[in-house]
C-alpha cells in the first residue's frame, strides 16, 4: 500500500516530539513542521549521505524508487545531499565529491529553529537557503515578508525561490555571499546560518538588533561543529554559549582550515565540557572562554 507524505511527516514529527533534541515546548515548530511539505523542496535525485562499500554516495531517484525517496525525506536524522563539488557532479548516479549543499535533516532543522525561537513578526535573516525548506518553516512563523534568505549558488537560489513561490511563500531571496548579510533588510531580531563558520562574520553582528539572537554552527577543535547561540548588544557585539553538537558544510569563503588558536579558542580543552564554554564576538574579534574555575 502506498504511504502518503503526510503520514510519514506525522511519524517523523512524533519521533522528534519524543526526542530531547526535538520540538521541546515549541508548539509552533511542531505545527509548522506538520504544515510544510518537506518533500516539495527535495529534488528528485539526491545522494544518501553515507558512502556505500565502494566509497561512493548512492543516488536516490524519485522516478525510479519513489517509496525509498519519500522514506529518506522523512528519516528524522538524515540530511539528503543535493549538490556535490559546487554542482560539478551531475546527479546521474553514485558519485564521490565534497558535500556543498543539502536539505538539512529534519532533526537538525528543528534543533536550529528551537534555539532560534523566532516570534511572530520578527525580522529574520537566514544564510544558506539551500532548498528553501528551512526558509518555509521560518516564513510560517514570522511571515514571509519578514524573511530575508541568502544563497551563494545562483542555481540553488533560483530553484528555492520557485519552490517557495509554488506554495505561495515569497520571502526576499538574495543570491550572493551571505557573509556580508543584507544590511538593507536589518536590523534583524533573528539570524540563522545553515552553513558553518570558523569566524562569525562581523556583518551578522552589525545587523543583529539589540537583544536579537544569532544561531550559527561554528567549527570547533573537536570532531564536530558546535551550534552557538549568541545575543546581540545592538552595537556589533554578541555573547552566548554552545547549545549542541552538529555537523554542517562550511560557508564557501571559510573552507580553508585555520588553527583554532588563531580563532580565539584556548589551546587545551576538555571535549566533554563543551557545553560549559562561553563565546563572545565583536569588534575585538572572537573568543571562546573555558568555564571559570570555582574557588573553594
Ligand atoms: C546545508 S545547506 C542549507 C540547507 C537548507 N537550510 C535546507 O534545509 O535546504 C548550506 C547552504 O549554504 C550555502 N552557502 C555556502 N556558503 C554560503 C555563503 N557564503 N552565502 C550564502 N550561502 C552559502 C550552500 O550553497 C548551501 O546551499
Amino acid at each position: 500500500m502506498p504511504v502518503s507524505a503526510a503520514a510519514l511527516r506525522g511519524l517523523c514529527a512524533d519521533e522528534m516530539a519524543r526526542n530531547p533534541r526535538g520540538f521541546g515546548s515549541a508548539a509552533w515548530l511542531h505545527e509548522a513542521y506538520l504544515a510544510v511539505p518537506r518533500e516539495h523542496f527535495v529534488p528528485d535525485r539526491v545522494w544518501w549521505p553515507a558512502p556505500g562499500e565502494d566509497g561512493r554516495y548512492n543516488l536516490i531517484d524519485r522516478t525510479v524508487r519513489p517509496r525509498a525517496w519519500l522514506k529518506a525525506v522523512y528519516k528524522p536524522g538524515a540530511p539528503l545531499i543535493t549538490q556535490l563539488d559546487d554542482g560539478r557532479v551531475p546527479p546521474a548516479g553514485p558519485a564521490t565529491g565534497a558535500f556543498t549543499s543539502s536539505i538539512s535533516s529534519s532533526g537538525v532543522v528543528v534543533e536550529l529553529l528551537r534555539h532560534l525561537a523566532p516570534r511572530p513578526g520578527d525580522r529574520v535573516l537566514e544564510i544558506g537557503t539551500g532548498t528553501g525548506y528551512t526558509t518555509a518553516l521560518l516564513a510560517a512563523r514570522v511571515g514571509a515578508e519578514n524573511v530575508v534568505t541568502v544563497e551563494i549558488d545562483p542555481t540553488l537560489a533560483a530553484r528555492a525561490t520557485e519552490r517557495l513561490a509554488e506554495l505561495g511563500v515569497h520571502p526576499l531571496v538574495i543570491t550572493g555571499d551571505g557573509e556580508v548579510g543584507h544590511a538593507e533588510g536589518g536590523p534583524y531580531d533573528r539570524i540563522v546560518a545553515t552553513a558553518s563558520v570558523r569566524r562569525i562574520p562581523p556583518a551578522w553582528l552589525d545587523q543583529l538588533a539589540a537583544g536579537g539572537v544569532l544561531v550559527v554552527p561554528v567549527d570547533s577543535p573537536f570532531a564536530y561543529d558546535l551550534l552557538a547561540r549568541l545575543e546581540g548588544d545592538g552595537a556589533g557585539a554578541a555573547a552566548g554559549s554552545f547549545v549542541a553538537q552538529v555537523t554542517f558544510m562550511r560557508v564557501r569563503g571559510q573552507r580553508e582550515p585555520v588553527p583554532h588558536t588563531d580563532l580565539g579558542w584556548p589551546a587545551a580543552l576538555d571535549p566533554t565540557a563543551w557545553a560549559e564554554l562561553t563565546v563572545v564576538a565583536g569588534p575585538m574579534g572572537q573568543r571562546v572562554h573555558p568555564p571559570t574555575p570555582v574557588v573553594p
